[in-house]
């Protein structure tokens, strides 16, 4: 059948960018513009392209293809660093290296679903786990589970809606634990809990702990730490997000499961080839030379939390890991709070709507307390709370 000049279903799909809205309110303001919509650092990251001694690589290692794995080095300092400090039981046949986490998650969902499978996604959940499924013909199902963690790593109805969620099409369970974007961290029991559903229904798990090292309130617990999640679960950690460097895009995936590895391994391959590996060498100087950056970064963060929690006059989420406040404008604007931030826009600073992180969020908006540094991060909030005073 002609097709021309339609496109996929797929394609069409796949939600465009929620900012464009609120973008025209900011291009009307004429002064510094505060950007607390993206989940970014203004830190230097602990290794920098220009210091590393590029005339010491050899050329194949930086102009010829490189292993669709991963360029070994890397790969056997991840595995490394698996062992050592994360005590997971990884090899070199379960890594996998990718342009960035999110393309970590898309090789994954390509390696584990058919079209017409269910996704069930904890939520409120990071945007671009939906538009990875849909672009595949994959349904994403939000199940509300966060809400009902308390802080103890303890859930009530979550686990339950959770299974009640689950369909004969159900493939797998997406998570984010630190979570983006109300930074809520699963403990071991939490953990089990939808270890053991996915054991039960024998679903596949996809982790997803960019966030690790940044956990303020006790250690990061890996899913794949838990016996019953092994073989069935998928992790997948950021270069972006632990060492402040977002624009190379190196990003990485772990499975004790080494079909899987093997599966998106080709997925990677049939996509970019190879993540080009001079940037996997800058990412293996950031992974040696980034734990001092990494605890010092975590204190300011932290700080950066607690100082913007208290000078901020909407209620929020007491975020134990990430970058985000999960902010509540409910009492002032109810479940759409898109007027209210297009005001907000207006004052020149932007934050993410929360109808992107689920469909029962509307009345919330996500705001990135790591992307500026302290004075403006105070800057942007007043400008918010002059936004609410003047708010009826
Ligand atoms: C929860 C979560 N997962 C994955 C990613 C994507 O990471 P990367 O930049 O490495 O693709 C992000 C980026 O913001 C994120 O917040």
């Amino acid at each position: 059948m002609a097709r021309f000049p339609e496109l996929s279903v797929a394609g069409n799909a796949v939600p465009a960018s929620i900012f464009s809205r609120l973008r025209e309110h900011l291009a009307r303001f004429p002064g510094d513009v505060i950007p607390f919509q993206i989940g970014d650092t203004h830190l230097s990251p602990p290794a920098r392209l220009e210091q590393l001694v590029w005339a010491e690589l050899a050329p194949s290692d930086l102009y010829a293809y490189g292993a669709a794995a991963g360029w070994q080095p890397l790969v056997k300092a991840i595995a490394e660093d698996a062992q050592t400090r994360r005590k997971l039981d990884v090899t070199p046949a379960g890594i996998q290296v990718t342009s960035g986490a999110t393309h970590a998650l898309a090789s994954t969902l390509q390696a584990l679903c058919d079209p017409g499978d269910e996704l069930l996604i904890l939520t409120p959940h990071w945007p671009l786990i939906r538009g990875i499924a849909l672009s595949i013909n994959v349904i994403p199902v939000e199940v509300p589970y966060f809400d009902v963690a308390d802080p103890a790593g303890r859930s009530t109805s979550g686990p339950a809606r959770l299974e009640a969620a689950i369909t004969p099409r159900t493939a797998a369970i997406y998570l984010a634990s630190p979570n983006n974007p109300d930074g809520t961290m699963l403990g071991p029991a939490q953990l089990a809990e939808i270890a053991d559903i996915a054991e039960r229904h024998n679903l596949w798990i996809l982790s997803d702990e960019v966030y690790e090292h940044y956990a303020y309130e006790g250690p990061h617990v890996s899913m794949m730490s838990l016996p019953a999640a092994s073989q069935r679960t998928v992790t997948v950690f950021s270069f972006a997000k632990s060492y402040a460097l977002a624009g190379l895009r190196v990003g990485y995936a772990l499975t004790g499961n080494p079909k899987l590895c093997d599966t998106m391994r080709k997925m990677v391959n049939h996509s970019v080839y190879n993540v080009p590996v001079a940037m996997q060498h800058a990412a293996l100087a950031a992974l040696r030379e980034g734990a001092p950056f990494v605890a010092a970064a975590r204190e300011r963060y932290r700080a950066a939390r607690d100082r913007a929690r208290a000078r901020l006059a909407a209620p929020t989420s007491m975020p134990s890991g990430g970058a985000y406040l999960w902010v509540d404008f409910g009492k002032w604007i109810g479940n759409d709070c898109m007027p209210l931030l297009e005001k907000i826009a207006a004052s020149g600073v932007l934050l993410a709507p929360g109808s992107s992180f689920g469909a029962a969020c509307g009345g919330f908006a996500r705001l990135c307390f790591t992307g500026v540094n302290e004075a403006r991060l105070d800057e942007g909030i007043d400008r918010i709370n002059a936004v609410l005073a003047a708010w009826s």
